[in-house]
């Protein structure tokens, strides 16, 4: 009996270092593509392009138009008001995930709180992109 606790316990340690190791190396991945992304032209429309499905893909429509004012600004309006820089990038993401007021008006965005920093950071850019600004 004792013995197959004991079995038991390192299967689950396995599993979980396993588990763990797998995950790192996601992270590694990541953290070696985000330079690319900044600096390969052709990757930073692969980005945009990415931004611009995720946008599609989520509820930003609802209240946003790429060129007409709707509930919220119309994104070519973001795009004009924001210079596309990285810090623009990090506090639109932010502003994506977490919501807010009174930068526009009194109505407030929504949070996604589901949507990942990554993911938040590719619709930031391809929203910034669309006033034909570049990255920089
Ligand atoms: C319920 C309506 C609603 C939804 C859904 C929504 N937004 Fe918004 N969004 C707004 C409003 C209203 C504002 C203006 C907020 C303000 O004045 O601070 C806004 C502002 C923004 C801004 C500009 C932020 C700033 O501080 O200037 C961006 C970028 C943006 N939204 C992107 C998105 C994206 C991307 C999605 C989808 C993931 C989305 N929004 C979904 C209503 C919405």
């Amino acid at each position: 009996m004792k013995n197959k606790i004991s079995l038991l316990l390192m299967v689950l340690m396995v599993v979980t270092l396993t588990y763990c190791g797998s995950k790192k190396t996601e992270t590694q991945t990541e953290d070696y593509g985000a330079p690319v992304e900044t600096t390969t032209p052709v990757h930073a429309v692969d980005v945009i392009a990415q931004g611009d499905a995720l946008v599609k893909a989520s509820d930003c429509k609802t209240c946003h138009h790429a060129t007409n004012k709707l509930i919220g600004p119309s994104h070519t309006d973001v795009a004009k008001k924001y210079e596309f820089t990285a810090a623009n990038v990090t506090y639109l993401a932010k502003k994506i995930i977490e919501g807010g007021t009174g930068v526009w008006g009194e109505i407030p965005m929504t949070p996604h709180a589901d949507i990942s920093q990554v993911d938040a950071e590719k619709m930031a850019r391809y929203v910034l992109s669309l006033d034909g600004e570049t990255e920089h």
